[in-house]
């Protein structure tokens, strides 16, 4: 768990990154219908979240920094038997006080009542303007009413700016305390690979797949998937975002798994390939061979000071000297990635930034150069090779072979650390492991 310390200590460094005379708020995330009466299960919105904790809807919080009568405010529902009777527990504006470490709490129902004078007078709102457009909506009315007042001396704020701005670049940077919970969010998910290289065998189907992943996933206490498990036996792991799993496996294929599990608000990332029967043809352990390479090559890419886009050049090259070699592409090398040649193979980017969010927040250019890592990012590293099983232009052999390897990483101060290495990848070890 985060501690309320930390919660503190950013909304402390949040605050002193703001003008003076200045207020930020934050709406929790909307429930959302599945159907009639029955909702999605809720998730927080990781602003809120990572600022305060609280995990309720119908919240708001406002940071007002200097203030007197207190900095940190929230705006909860009201404690309700009925409610709580069919819904759960709610804790109260008493429990945002008291378990929150709020300065002061009150009832989501007097925020018409109260806010507007909260607002009044401050130059600055931040805020993530067009996140929720009801939330838009109602801030805007508050700002009207505050103008209607004019004549009456009241001043509405004179500017709005994107809180996101400022919570994206610190979400980037991840405390120790984060760390933990996402090496734990990782070492759940390695297990649930292992677990579906062991249950693996022809016929079985992949939704059969899935549960073997999820079980493992909820039985270590995670939330669940971090995003919908995708379990593409042969051809199907040629579809980036194959989420049907619903084909048996067969016999003579590769599954390629992209499945990660959500550990207290921290998101895994991991994906393997390996055959359905155990034992990788030499088609598949000639491509496998090259995706893992360039695995290799781009963890070797990953420092502080090294620029973000360095693994994925290096991803690049070694992919297009790969297919090179084994006649898939032809050419030189040098060219063919001038030309962007791979992107008939490799057609996604080597990573992504990896944390509350599985695509977490955080730009990756800063005035349009590509940004240089530094210690505490945390990212993934997933090069691939998706040959079409209608590719004409390619020996028989390549067609509907689909290649993932998938490890997230900590920038560390000499390099980095995988958070997901509990999971083999190298090919033998993989046939030992399904042997076993
Ligand atoms: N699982 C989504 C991704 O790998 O980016
Ligand atoms: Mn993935
Ligand atoms: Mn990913």
């Amino acid at each position: 768990m985060i501690a309320m310390k930390e919660y503190a200590a950013r909304r402390r460094d949040l605050m002193s990154m703001m003008e003076p005379n200045s207020i930020a708020v934050v709406a929790s995330a909307p429930e959302k219908v599945r159907s009639k009466d029955t909702y999605y299960p809720y998730k927080q919105d990781a602003t809120f979240t990572y600022l305060c904790g609280f995990p309720e809807p119908s919240a708001v919080m406002v940071l007002i920094p200097g203030r007197d009568q207190g900095e940190f405010l929230v705006f909860c529902r009201e404690k309700d038997r009925l409610k709580e009777t069919w819904d759960g527990f709610l804790h109260g504006p008493e429990g945002a006080r008291d378990e929150y470490a709020a300065d002061d709490a009150f009832p989501i129902t007097d925020i018409d009542e109260i806010l507007p004078g909260l607002l009044e007078g401050r130059g600055r709102v931040y805020y993530d303007i067009g996140k929720d457009a009801e939330f838009d909506k109602h801030l805007m009315e508050w700002i009207t009413n505050i103008r209607d007042q004019r004549a009456r001396g009241a001043v509405p704020p004179g500017e709005f700016v994107d809180l996101g701005y400022y919570v994206n670049e610190m979400r980037l940077l991840k405390s120790a305390g984060e760390i933990k919970l996402m090496r734990r969010a990782g070492a759940i998910s390695a297990g649930a690979h292992r677990r579906a290289m062991q249950a693996t065998h022809p016929g079985l189907y992949e939704y059969q797949l899935q549960a073997e992943i999820e079980h493992e996933f909820a039985f270590h206490g995670a939330t669940g998937p971090a995003y919908t498990s995708i379990v593409g036996g042969g051809r199907n792991g040629c579809i980036l975002h194959y989420i049907e799993n619903r084909c048996r496996l067969l016999d003579g294929d590769l599954v390629l798994i992209d499945a990660g599990c959500e550990y207290l608000d921290y998101a895994a990332d991991i994906t393997r390939t390996f055959p359905v029967n155990g034992h990788f043809s030499a088609p598949q352990a000639a491509i496998y061979d090259v995706v893992l390479a360039a695995q290799a090559e781009a963890f070797r890419s990953i420092a502080p000071g090294i620029a973000y886009n360095c693994a994925n050049e290096a991803t690049i090259s070694v992919i297009t000297q790969g297919l090179v070699d084994l006649g898939i592409l032809d050419g030189d090398v040098g060219d063919l990635i001038a030309r962007g040649a791979h992107r008939e193979f490799y057609m996604h980017n080597a990573g992504h930034w990896l944390g509350m969010d599985v695509h977490d927040v955080g730009d990756y250019k800063v005035d349009k150069s590509w940004r240089d890592l530094e210690t505490g990012m945390v990212l993934t590293v997933e090069p691939g090779i998706y040959i079409a099983p209608d590719n004409l232009n390619v020996d028989q052999q390549w067609r509907g072979l689909a290649v993932r390897i998938e490890d997230n990483v900590v920038v560390t101060r000499n390099g980095c650390e995988q958070i997901t290495a509990e999971v083999p990848k190298e090919r033998v070890e993989i046939e030992r492991l399904m042997a076993s």
